[in-house]
Order: C-alpha cells, then sequence, then structure tokens
C-alpha cells in the first residue's frame, strides 16, 4: 500500500479527535471537605479553559461526557444541580463558543432533560453549526447502550422502508447520535477509574486510551498537552502487521 494512503500507521501527529471522561469532580470537592456541587462548579470551568486550548493544540473535535445514562441514580439534589451547571454553561458561553469558531453539538437522549435545557440545546446547536474551528461535543444523559438501541431502531426502520438491504458498519454508524463526527482517536480518562463507563463503546472501537489520576478540577490544558505529546508516540495499527 502506498505510504499516502495509510496516513494513521506508526508515528502520530495530534490527534483529531479527542473524547474525554471528565471524571473526579466529586472526589476533588470531597477531599477538601466542599459539597460534590462544587466540584461539578469547578469542572465546567476546566471545559472551558481545555474547549479554548484544543485549536492551538491541533485538535479540531473534542467530546466530552458529562451525564451518563447511569448518573441518576444520584442524589436528586446533586442530579438538579448538574442540570443546572449544563444550562448555565451554554448561556454563558454561547457568545464566546458562537465568536470563537466553536461548533457545539449534544449527543444523548434528550427526553428525560428538562424542556427548558432541550431548547436552550436546540438553540445554540443551530447557532452554531456554521463554525469549524473546533467542533465541541457534549454527551449529556449518554451511554453507549442506549444509542445502539436507538441506533438499531433506526437502522430497522430504514431496513423496514426498504433504503437499505443489507446493513454496512457505516449504515449503524449513521444512525448513532455521532453520525458525521469522525471516531475518537484519543479517549482520555481523569480520575485514576481504568473502566470506559458505557462512552463511545461502537466509536471507540480502535481509539488509544489515556488513563490519568489526575481529578478533572486538577486537569489542566498542560496536562492535555503532555497526554497529546504521548500519543504522538504510539504506534496504532488498526489490526495491519
Ligand atoms: C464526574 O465526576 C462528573 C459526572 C459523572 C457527572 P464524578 O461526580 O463522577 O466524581 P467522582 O467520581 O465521584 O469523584
Ligand atoms: C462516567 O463517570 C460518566 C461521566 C464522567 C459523565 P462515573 O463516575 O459516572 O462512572 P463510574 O460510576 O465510576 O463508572
Ligand atoms: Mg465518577
Amino acid at each position: 500500500m502506498a505510504a499516502e494512503t495509510a496516513p494513521s500507521i506508526g508515528a502520530n501527529t495530534a490527534p483529531r479527535h479527542v473524547a474525554i471522561i471528565m471524571d473526579g469532580n466529586g472526589r476533588w470537592a470531597t477531599q477538601r471537605g466542599w459539597p460534590r456541587l462544587v466540584g461539578h462548579r469547578r469542572g465546567a470551568e476546566r471545559v472551558k479553559q481545555i474547549v479554548r486550548a484544543c485549536p492551538d493544540l491541533g485538535v479540531g473535535w473534542l467530546t466530552v461526557y458529562a451525564f451518563s445514562t447511569e448518573n441518576w441514580k444520584r442524589s436528586t439534589e446533586e442530579v438538579i444541580g448538574l442540570m443546572g451547571i449544563f444550562r448555565r454553561y451554554i448561556e454563558r458561553e454561547a457568545d464566546g463558543m458562537a465568536a470563537e469558531g466553536v461548533r457545539l453539538r449534544f449527543i444523548g437522549s434528550r427526553d428525560r432533560l428538562d424542556g427548558k435545557l432541550q431548547d436552550l440545546m436546540a438553540s445554540i446547536e443551530a447557532r452554531t453549526a456554521v463554525n469549524a474551528r473546533l467542533n465541541l461535543t457534549v454527551a449529556i444523559n449518554y451511554g453507549g447502550r442506549d444509542e445502539l438501541v436507538r441506533a438499531s431502531t433506526r437502522l430497522a426502520a430504514k431496513i423496514a422502508a426498504g433504503q437499505i438491504d443489507r446493513p454496512t458498519e457505516a449504515d449503524l454508524a449513521a444512525c448513532l447520535d455521532t453520525a458525521g463526527l469522525p471516531d475518537p482517536d484519543l479517549v482520555i480518562r481523569t480520575s485514576g477509574e481504568t473502566r470506559t463507563s458505557n462512552f463511545l463503546p461502537f466509536q471507540a472501537a480502535y481509539a488509544e486510551y489515556e488513563f490519568t489520576q489526575t481529578l478533572w478540577p486538577d486537569f489542566t490544558p498542560d496536562h492535555l498537552a503532555t497526554v497529546l505529546d504521548r500519543f504522538g508516540l504510539r504506534d496504532r495499527r488498526f489490526g495491519g502487521a
């Protein structure tokens, strides 16, 4: 195979798409004797900094895991507090993101979210749809298994309608919430946990993983730069020899 047709094999440059499991907000706060929501607020501040750092680090696609389909198991206070943080984040960051060329998208199931939050999500997606400097995707009420069930239902409807005969991997990918997004090259999880917790199981099948002990509210753009440097040294083979 000609070298130019296999650009991803061997030494890498910056990952095109970075996905982050932002974990450790609760422990960060608890360690200081503070309510867990303080950790979530600090975590949201970190998101802003990481978003701003991405374009200069050569990252064009950033996906962050903000709330999983399993996170409803938490206390009502924590869940309501988190939903308020998401709402305020969108309200306060909308102008900045629109001006800085950020295209914001959301993945996950929206039905269970507050109507006002759903409206805000739809309006910022529409407002930033022309942007391309950074593609920021926020996973809210996202679970990979839930997404696959919803995608399978869509795929089955297309098959029943005669639009698809024999479904391919690409046909299923087109039914996922992430349709149109490139697969993540690198998945980072903070806080020392070494599990994926239902994040992008289909899309991250060939992603590289980085697990760091740093709690999310302590994860700076410098930490990100270090992780990206390590990514550059990895040998991605995609099953090749
Ligand atoms: C991640 O931090 C944020 C969400 C899951 C919403 P956690 O809240 O899970 O923090 P820890 O894992 O309890 O420290
Ligand atoms: C994963 O973190 C979800 C998010 C970061 C939004 P959790 O803290 O919910 O995951 P587990 O419970 O440790 O697997
Ligand atoms: Mg956690």
